[in-house]
């Protein structure tokens, strides 16, 4: 990955910092995007003084705005010239309720970060990387856009929608040199699904987590690392082929049909 520009939204947080970190050991050049400028200030500063020589390029930027993705994009071929890589990864969850009694604004919400900002992502970045004849890209899916999640429909359905958004960038853009798939995380333990056993249990986190851990075939959480070293992999050279597959990384969590 050296010299290569790569853009990663949600770059603050979880699975964006890590696969930041895997990046950056490799010499990638990083534009690391995200709405909360606090967190984004805090990564970008450890991110620099842990890689010695690292460029980076920081932009606040909420995906699900169209404009806003514009000047992330612009920001990058401005400052870097081009856009060899892009994880495509910011997302919320949302919240945890029933199908019929899903919070009607909450859902939207869920619909604009998940679905409009990846696919805003692709529509501005792919002309880029059309011009240079080369480009990596990675979605960010989920087990829940694979196999449906109890109480999560609207994370569930914007996550088919990506894995479904990654077969099309695929077989479009696959003659311009551009290579396109989606990772299908399971539970790695990042603030986001942090917050999520907080939801289940709020009285005993920790508890939630082991119980959830337990039906898991390696009987542990995934870490960020796990995602970002796969994910640094999936944006190099090195994937010559792989296009248009929402990889799982689940422990095989999703294989599973009954108890494990
Ligand atoms: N952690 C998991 O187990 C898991 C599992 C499956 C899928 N995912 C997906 O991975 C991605 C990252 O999740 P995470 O666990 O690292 O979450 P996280 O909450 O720990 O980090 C997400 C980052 O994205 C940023 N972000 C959220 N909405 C944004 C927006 N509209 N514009 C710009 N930045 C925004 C947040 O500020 C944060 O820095 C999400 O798409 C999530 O759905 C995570």
């Amino acid at each position: 990955m050296k010299d290569k520009v790569v853009i990663i939204t949600g770059g603050a947080m979880g699975l964006g910092y890590a696969a930041a970190q895997s990046l950056a050991a490799k010499g990638a050049k990083l534009v690391l995007v995200d709405y909360n400028e606090e967190k984004l200030k805090e990564a970008e500063a450890s991110l620099t003084k842990d890689f010695d020589g690292l460029e980076t390029l920081t932009v606040v930027a909420d995906v699900s705005n169209e404009e806003a993705v514009k000047n992330y994009v612009n920001k990058t071929i401005e400052k870097f010239g081009r856009i060899d890589g892009f994880y495509n990864n910011a997302g919320i969850e949302g919240r945890q309720a029933p199908m019929t009694e899903y919070d009607l604004d909450v859902f939207k919400k869920v619909i604009d970060i998940n679905l409009m900002g990846v696919y805003y992502g692709l529509r501005y970045v792919i002309p880029h990387m059309q011009k240079q004849g080369f480009g990596r890209i990675v979605n960010v899916a989920s087990v829940g856009g694979i196999r449906g999640v109890v109480n999560q429909t609207a994370y569930v359905a914007s996550k088919h929608a990506v894995s479904g958004m990654t077969k099309n960038a695929a077989i479009e853009y696959g003659k311009d040199g551009i290579l396109t798939n989606a990772i299908a995380p399971g539970a790695i333990l990042t603030p986001m699904v942090a917050e999520a056993f907080k939801q289940v249990n709020p009285d005993d986190p920790k508890a939630a987590e082991a119980e959830y851990a337990q039906h898991n075939p390696t009987r542990h959480l995934g870490d960020p690392k796990d995602v970002g070293n796969f994910v640094s992999y999936l944006l190099s050279e090195e994937n010559g082929y792989v296009s248009g597959q929402t990889i799982a990384i689940d422990g095989g969590e999703s294989n599973l049909y009954g108890n494990s």
